[in-house]
């Protein structure tokens, strides 16, 4: 993570020559260009053939308010805010929740969902961040619960899985004692394995944004307004109901 964090440090500074396309390029060519990861359900993931989740919909429908095309992207979660410095893509929407250390390598829009890192167990495994001493967790590589699960006291072995889905499924093969993940997968998981799991604390809380090459302050602006008309137009509270039963805005 540190070393992840750092290199995305580097690259902001290292690449500031090269230029992201401004909101004019972009209207322009009538076709945003929009990253994601396309393997974390129910937010960005892969059905059939077809990308699909409540981020690529509401991603769908801030284009459309923008009269734009979209043209999507998928990367490793981890080469997501690289790729965005290399001006592979205009933005990323994947779930990242707004850090200090991103902060410095990307702009982040506001928010469009809150959440939590949370711990799933099987029945009798550790359910708090005490419990997790010298026990065994699983979480996905990047991410802000290899974070914060590292800064629990005493925890065990971390293990780190490229996907999110790869850390679940050890902790349903027993490899590991807990899977440390987002609160609203974490619930789906335990509907989906009925009794095999449980979810437990939340470690941490975040507000999940996306993010734009650092200084592309037009495009930013665009994005925040079209998210502002979604959240008060009633298309953000539709998606979001589709997916969690729930709104998921944060309040
Ligand atoms: N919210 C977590 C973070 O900010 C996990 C995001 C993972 N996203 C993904 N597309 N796999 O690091």
């Amino acid at each position: 993570m540190k070393k992840t964090l750092l290199t995305l440090t580097a690259l902001a500074l290292l690449t500031g020559s090269a230029e992201a396309r401004t909101w004019e390029e972009i209207k322009r060519s009538g076709t945003i260009k929009i990253a994601t990861e396309g393997a974390f359900p129910p937010f960005n993931m892969i059905k059939g053939k077809q990308l699909t989740g409540f981020e690529v919909d509401l991603a769908k429908e801030l284009a459309t308010q923008l009269g734009l095309k979209v043209q999507w992207v998928t990367q490793p979660f981890d080469n997501l805010l690289i790729g965005l410095n290399q001006d592979r893509y205009d933005f990323v929407i994947a779930s990242h929740g707004i850090t200090p250390e991103r902060a410095k390598a990307v702009n982040f829009a506001n928010p469009h969902y809150c959440t939590g890192g949370a711990i799933v167990t099987r029945p009798g495994g550790p359910m708090t961040a005490a419990a997790l001493k010298g026990k065994k967790v699983a979480v996905q590589v990047g991410t802000t619960y290899l974070e914060n699960v590292r800064k629990v006291p005493g925890v065990g072995d971390v293990k780190t899985f490229p996907k999110d889905t790869d850390a679940q499924a050890a902790l349903m093969a027993g490899r590991v004692d807990a899977w440390v993940g987002d609160k609203f997968t974490g619930i789906d998981l335990v509907k989906a394995q009925k009794g095999k799991v449980i979810q437990g604390d939340m470690l941490f809380k975040e507000s999940i944004a996306m993010a734009v090459k650092k200084g592309n302050s037009g495009l930013l602006k665009e994005l925040n307004a079209a998210l502002a008309k979604a959240l008060t137009n009633g298309s953000y509270a539709k998606i979001s109901s589709q997916y969690f039963g729930q709104d998921v805005r944060c309040k």
